[in-house]
């Protein structure tokens, strides 16, 4: 059997394209973390969290887990709902607030891991928006004719970088990864149009002081617990009631329709009570609104693409539905996004391709490995030399 998956050729290179999502994906850690067992680590207790967030629990990286494991799971999982290949994609953009490192991107190792050797790749670092910055970026260069295919991931491993005895914030936060394929068609419909925003004046309302430029790691940061994410949660909720329903309003104006026209709003997930605030700015009924926060917590980057998944499998989201997509978070940042939810449900698999593909991840594995080693080798053999 040949390791190498089919690669599909490209699809449109006319003057009018769209970029359509053919393939979604989410995974999330296997360990549950419930109210009741936060309230055995901080002072705190279901009812309140229940009330004040709509939390009843989330899900937490194990020690040998990171952002790359959940985006690498949740992107196969995309992949093989839109039946293509790695090879095929041409850029990776990977949102998120918790990257595996300042440098290399967190895109790069998922690049490798996938074995994408087509592909551009990088981090889009926009907090809890950084999903839907990342659609908009996908779609521009897929209209802009300078890619076919994207892999759009918003991955978080925020239990590494959350301290567990500030129930300000350890309550509220969640581990997992959801990712899109996006792919160039002439036919209209697609990811229609975003409006983004920022106010770098209200950064220090959420923040990881340390570990950058500014506050360079040191014994003194390590002790202060300055490497773990700060929140000003009263200031986070009014800026977040502020700007959700606003946003909504804006892009669906840009998008030349009414707040009446969207079918499904898939808010980000943070706390129920800034979705229902938004609900009622915006008057439309709470049925249409995907809400999920219950059972994974506050993921940032990939709460909208696993809100999305757990729509789709329930029968929430349909074919021909128009969704609004809106984010805030650290930055500060904010927006939102139209999009036609217009590709047929794709059709399960064979056994075939199934075992085709996880072949061709062991391949791409072993090639990984090769390179590592030839680079090895040079290193040994030419030194550090150039000449
Ligand atoms: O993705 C974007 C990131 N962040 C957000 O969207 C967060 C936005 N903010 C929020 O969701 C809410 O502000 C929180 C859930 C973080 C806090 O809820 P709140 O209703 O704003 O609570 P609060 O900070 O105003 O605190 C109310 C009371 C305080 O007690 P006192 O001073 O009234 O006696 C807190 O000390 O609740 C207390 N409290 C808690 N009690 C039990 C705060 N956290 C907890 C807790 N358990 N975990």
């Amino acid at each position: 059997m040949s390791t190498e998956l089919a690669v599909i050729p490209a699809p449109v290179s006319t003057a009018a394209r769209y970029a359509h999502v053919i393939g979604w994906g989410m995974h999330v850690p296997e360990k549950i973390v419930t109210n009741d067992d936060l309230s055995k680590i901080v002072d705190t207790n279901d009812e309140w969290i229940q009330a004040r967030t709509g939390i009843r629990q989330r899900h937490v990286a194990a020690d040998h887990e990171s952002t790359v494991t959940f985006a690498v799971a949740a992107a196969r999982k995309a992949l093989a709902k839109a039946n293509i290949s790695p090879a095929e994609v041409d850029l990776i953009i990977v949102g998120t607030a918790s990257p595996e490192h300042i440098f290399p991107s967190t895109a790069c190792l998922v690049q490798d891991a996938l074995g994408a050797t087509n592909a551009g790749a990088y981090d889009l670092l926009a907090a809890c928006t950084s999903f839907i910055y990342a659609l908009s970026q996908a779609s521009n260069a897929i209209k802009a004719n300078e890619v076919d295919t994207v892999l759009v991931i918003g991955a978080e491993a925020l239990s590494k970088i959350t301290d567990w005895s500030d129930r300000g914030t350890c309550i509220l936060f969640g581990d997992g990864a959801g990712a899109f394929v996006m792919q160039a068609r002439s036919e209209p419909g697609g990811f229609v149009n975003s409006i983004l925003r920022s106010d770098g004046s209200g950064g220090p309302s959420l923040v990881v002081p340390a570990g950058g430029t500014g506050m360079p790691a040191s014994t003194k940061t390590v002790m202060d617990n300055q490497h773990y994410i700060k929140m000003n949660g009263r200031e986070v909720f009014r800026f977040a009631t502020r700007v959700m329903a606003s946003a909504c309003q804006e892009a669906a104006q840009r998008a030349g329709i009414t707040i009446e026209d969207i079918d499904i709003f898939v808010p980000h997930q943070a706390n129920k009570r800034i979705i229902e605030s938004a609900t009622k700015k915006l008057k439309v009924a709470p049925e249409k609104m995907v809400v999920t926060i219950q059972d994974y917590g506050n993921t940032s980057s990939a709460s909208i693409p696993i809100a999305i998944c757990e729509a789709i499998d329930k029968g929430q989201i349909k074919q021909n539905d128009t969704l609004m997509l809106v984010a805030f978070g650290g930055g500060l940042t904010w927006g939102a996004g139209v999009l036609k939810w217009d590709v047929p449900p794709p059709a399960p698999p064979t056994r075939v391709q199934t075992a085709r593909r996880s072949l061709f991840y062991r391949y791409a594995r072993v090639k990984s490995f090769f390179r590592r080693m030839i680079r090895f080798v040079e290193s040994r053999v030419f030194g550090d030399g150039v000449n």
